[in-house]
């Protein structure tokens, strides 16, 4: 299949890759995060989580970054919002687009948000519909499209059903999230085939974790599929709370380095995301997670010295 010639990049590194973070990161620091990386052109940065801060300290200041925000025209900031407490928090701080998340697996979505997927599904049902009544856009997630950490392999029918479920529900979009990393290309394909039986291809887009250095060949599978939204995460910043050993998201730099080279327009300026990358990785004390950034910026460093 033809590849897309345009792919949108949804930047969830100052909410997927901070919600792990063991220290606590100043509320500047990810004004600063989430406006760089819209200044770098990407199209959506995810930007907070209003969940419960006795489960997720690490966006109990979502309120305050939701409001300080200098937001950019055309970008789009959306939010975690599990419930009707936490959509209602979330419309009162401006948000303009809103995320439901649920699991393919069971014992996943008891983990990660306390109810079954059912109980789950029937919380999401009034958010749906305070988002509509609002003018919020409303995104969906799955968690553990190819595998769970509790309950191991994850059926793609089940995967379709919980898409259909989100979908019907007036997510206009589907992010289908390979939570702890573990699949691979072929079973990717397989997955998003499942899937995109149900629920249109242009309204599924992919959420890979590079744990065990999958992401962009699930990525690559993905494109040939269809598929021409991904998440990713600035300088690979991320793990999931619920998920032991998962590493985070794709790095945002080796995604678009990637598309570069196949000839895919993302509208991202890869010289300024590496620049956000080695920044926020610094104020982290960590080497960034993101190869390509950190080829690029010894380059740039080889080049600086040999001027
Ligand atoms: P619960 O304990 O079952 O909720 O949590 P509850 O309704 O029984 O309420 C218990 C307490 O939480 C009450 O407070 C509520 O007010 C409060 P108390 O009376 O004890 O003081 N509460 C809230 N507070 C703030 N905001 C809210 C909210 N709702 C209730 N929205 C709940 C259920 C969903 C809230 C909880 O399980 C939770 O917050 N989970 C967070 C899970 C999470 O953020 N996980 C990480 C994100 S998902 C992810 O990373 C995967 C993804 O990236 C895709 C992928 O990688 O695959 C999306
Ligand atoms: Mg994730």
């Amino acid at each position: 299949m033809k590849l897309p010639q345009r792919v949108r990049i949804v930047e969830v590194g100052p909410r997927d890759g901070l919600q792990n973070e063991k220290g606590e990161v100043p509320t500047r620091i990810k004004l600063e995060l989430i406006e760089r990386l819209a200044d770098a052109g990407l199209p959506a940065v995810e930007a907070t989580a209003f969940v419960s801060p006795k489960w997720i300290p690490q966006m109990a200041d979502h309120t305050e970054v939701l409001e300080r925000i200098r937001r950019k025209p055309g970008v789009s900031y959306p939010v975690l919002t599990p419930n009707l407490k936490g959509f209602e928090a979330a419309r009162a701080a401006g948000a303009a687009e809103v995320a439901i998340f649920g699991a393919a697996s069971e014992a996943f979505s008891h983990k990660n948000i306390n109810c079954s997927i059912a109980e789950s599904l029937e919380r999401f049902r009034p958010v749906a519909e305070a988002a509509r009544a609002a003018n919020i856009r409303l995104r969906g997630y799955i968690s553990c499209v190819l595998g769970c950490p509790y309950e191991g392999e994850v059926a793609p029918a089940k995967v379709a059903e919980v898409a259909v479920a989100l979908s019907d529900m007036g997510c206009y979009e589907v992010s289908l999230g390979d939570t702890i990393g573990v699949g691979t290309p072929e079973q990717t394909k397989a997955m998003i085939e499942a899937v995109a039986k149900r629920v249109p291809i242009e309204r599924l887009a992919g959420h890979y974790h590079d744990t065990y250095g999958q992401a962009l060949a699930n990525i690559y599978a993905s494109l040939e599929a269809g598929v021409a939204t991904f998440d990713a995460s600035v300088a690979g910043l991320g793990g999931c709370p619920y998920a032991a050993g998962a590493s985070g998201n794709v790095a945002t730099e080796d995604v678009v380095y990637m598309l570069q080279g196949l000839g895919i327009e993302t509208g991202v300026d890869l010289e300024r995301l590496v620049e956000v990358g080695r920044w926020i990785s610094g104020v982290l004390g960590r080497e960034p997670g993101s190869k390509a950034g950190k080829a690029l910026s010894a380059k740039k460093a080889a080049t600086a010295r040999a001027a």
